[in-house]
């Protein structure tokens, strides 16, 4: 089981953060949750969930907060403050520009940019998941930045090859692509196989 610390930041695509919860703490992954005041309003603009900084356990369902451990923004003694402590991988998910930027460049001026500096110093997995369009010049600078530091990377760009019916499908396709990269395994979404020559989409065929 991996200790991951799950980071919510004012970005677009709460529904991403909500389906990484749900998934890593289903797996029995104990998951460190840590959400900006950005990412309270956001939640409450596109999930309509009016979530309080000291009630973070609320955005769980009950049956799966046994292995949720919840911190305020400010709590910088906190463990995942810590070099020493045994963290597998700190998810940013989604990583707003702002996050992004004072990660990028070392500012640490919370709890959650401070896990994600750790991170990066014990040579830890650090996934960010952006989430702007179009990219300014600063922001593309900032991801270079932080992949040149030995972080992932991943926007959130769902892709279409998976031929999703419903949002969900599209946020499964975010969310595989996270727990891909920091080793977790899953079945969210069907894997590519290699189409028939001249073959359309491999699962038309029967194959995955
Ligand atoms: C509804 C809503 C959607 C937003 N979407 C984005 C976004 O997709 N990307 C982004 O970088 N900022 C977005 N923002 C702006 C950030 O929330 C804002 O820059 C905030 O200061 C980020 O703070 P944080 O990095 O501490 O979470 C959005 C704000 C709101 C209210």
């Amino acid at each position: 089981m991996m200790r991951v610390v799950v980071g919510l930041s004012g970005g677009s695509g709460a529904a991403y953060a909500q389906r990484l919860l749900e998934v890593l703490l289903q797996g029995g992954h104990e998951v460190h949750l840590i959400v900006t005041t950005a990412g309270l309003r956001v939640l409450r603009y596109e999930a309509g969930l009016e979530v309080e900084p000291d009630d973070l356990d609320s955005l769980v369902r009950v049956e799966l907060r046994e292995h949720l451990v919840t911190y305020g923004l400010d709590s910088v003694e906190a463990m995942p403050a810590s070099g020493s402590a045994n963290i597998d991988a700190v998810v940013i998910c989604p990583c707003s520009m702002g996050t992004l930027a004072r990660v990028a460049h070392g500012f640490s001026s919370n709890l959650l940019e401070r896990a994600a500096d750790v991170a990066l110093k014990e040579g830890r997995r650090l996934v960010v998941v952006p989430r702007e369009t179009p990219l300014s010049v600063v922001h593309l600078r900032n991801m270079l930045a932080l992949a040149e530091a030995g972080a992932v990377v991943l926007p959130a760009m769902p892709g279409f090859y998976h031929r999703p019916a419903r949002v969900e499908d599209l946020v499964d396709f975010v969310v595989a692509r996270i727990l891909d990269r920091i080793g977790v395994e899953h079945e969210l979404v069907r894997r590519w196989a290699t189409p028939e020559p001249g073959g359309a989409c491999p699962w038309d065929e029967g194959e995955v």
